[in-house]
């Protein structure tokens, strides 16, 4: 139930391939968070298809939305104003949400909030977690991004470092490719990986160790050899072992990178953000690490990892309670975003 002076946003995403509508209370409290995904559409095509997603979003928006309401028990009048995610994703796909929200904040005469969808999975870290407050370091693992982010506070972040080519989820889902695994890859190397053995170096020189920059094309395609090269002997490769190796080696140094990040920014807090912090190495490792060093870490729950609308209404909150990125009519949907 709403109380008069509560701040119910409804968050509504549709980036990719998942069409979500969530509706949060004062920022940290979900009170639904529907997700209808469209994987098993896609799978048949070893990836999103960008016009299939668009047509399910259309299909599904309406009864998604109307069903985050119907659980969070409010009526739309009670909604204080309307987050969506307007960029980074597929155009089609986004201005699904983005005109169902523009429609809908115009007919309840609310403010509209546009948000990044990297900015919600980083806000994924307040949900349940009251002592979540920045500054804290923040490692982006997203199917389309990688970086280390200082989080200055709420709203404004700075880059430290990230990848210079592939993004690591994407890497994940290539490999998973390259070894005939099904879509998305993510989730089945990390399957396979536990049990396996990381007894195999891909990259043998990694001269962007000092610096808090990251690549993964050269990974993939030493992955990528390997495979062939097995295969033009003739001889069995090994699945779990390579899926633990290219695990290792992609999570691995990017991890060191966080630590050394804490240590020079004097900053005892780490947050991880983006459907990778769903990896079981990753969350294993970092917890480890972390402990050693007296570090905080705060890691979404599993369902909170990939996309949803909870995540867009938590950021959609502060960009409401500090007045910035409120949206008109002429809200337009964007390809890319800068981090
Ligand atoms: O963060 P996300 O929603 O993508 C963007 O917003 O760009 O996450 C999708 C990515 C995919 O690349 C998927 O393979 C990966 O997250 N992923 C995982 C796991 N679960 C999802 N990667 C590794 N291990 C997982 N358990
Ligand atoms: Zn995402």
């Amino acid at each position: 139930m709403a109380e008069l002076k509560d701040i119910i946003i409804l968050g509504i995403e549709t980036s990719c391939d998942e069409t979500s509508a969530a509706v949060i209370k004062n920022g940290r409290e979900v009170l639904s968070n529907i997700v209808s995904s469209q994987i098993e559409i896609h799978k048949r095509f070893g990836g999103v298809v960008p016009e299939i997603a668009s047509r399910n979003h259309i299909l599904a928006i309406t009864n998604v939305v109307d069903e985050a309401v119907k659980l969070a028990n409010i009526k739309l009048k009670d909604i204080t104003a309307i987050a969506v995610t307007y960029g980074a994703g597929l155009i089609g796909a986004l201005l699904v949400g983005v005109s169902y929200a523009k429609a809908l904040s115009y007919v309840l005469n609310i403010p509209l909030i546009k948000v990044s969808h990297i900015k919600g999975h980083i806000a994924a870290n307040y949900i349940g977690n009251n002592d979540f407050i920045p500054p804290c370091i923040c490692l982006v693992v997203s199917g389309g991004h990688t970086a280390i982010l200082k989080l200055e506070d709420d709203i404004n972040h700075k880059y430290i470092g990230g990848t210079l080519d592939d993004a690591i989820g994407e890497s994940f889902d290539k490999v998973a490719r390259a070894l005939s695994l099904s879509y998305p890859g993510g989730p089945i190397i990390d399957k396979y990986a536990k049990n396996g053995t990381a007894n195999i170096t891909f990259t043998k020189k990694n001269e962007l160790k000092n610096s808090y920059n990251i690549s993964y094309s050269g990974l993939k395609t030493a992955v990528i050899n390997y495979i062939n090269t097995k295969e033009q002997k003739g001889e069995e490769i090994n699945l779990p072992n390579i899926c633990a190796s290219f695990e290792t080696e992609a999570i691995d140094g990017l991890i060191d990178k966080c630590m050394r990040a804490c240590k020079e920014y004097k900053i005892n807090k780490m947050c991880v953000a983006g459907g990778v912090a769903a990896n079981s190495y990753l969350r294993q490792k970092l917890t480890e690490d972390c402990k050693e060093r007296n570090i905080k870490l705060f890691i979404p729950q599993m369902s909170l990892c990939t996309d949803n609308a909870a995540m867009i209404a938590v950021a959609g909150y502060y960009n409401y309670i500090n007045g910035v990125n409120t949206a008109d009519l002429n809200l337009n949907a964007v390809s890319t975003i800068k981090l």
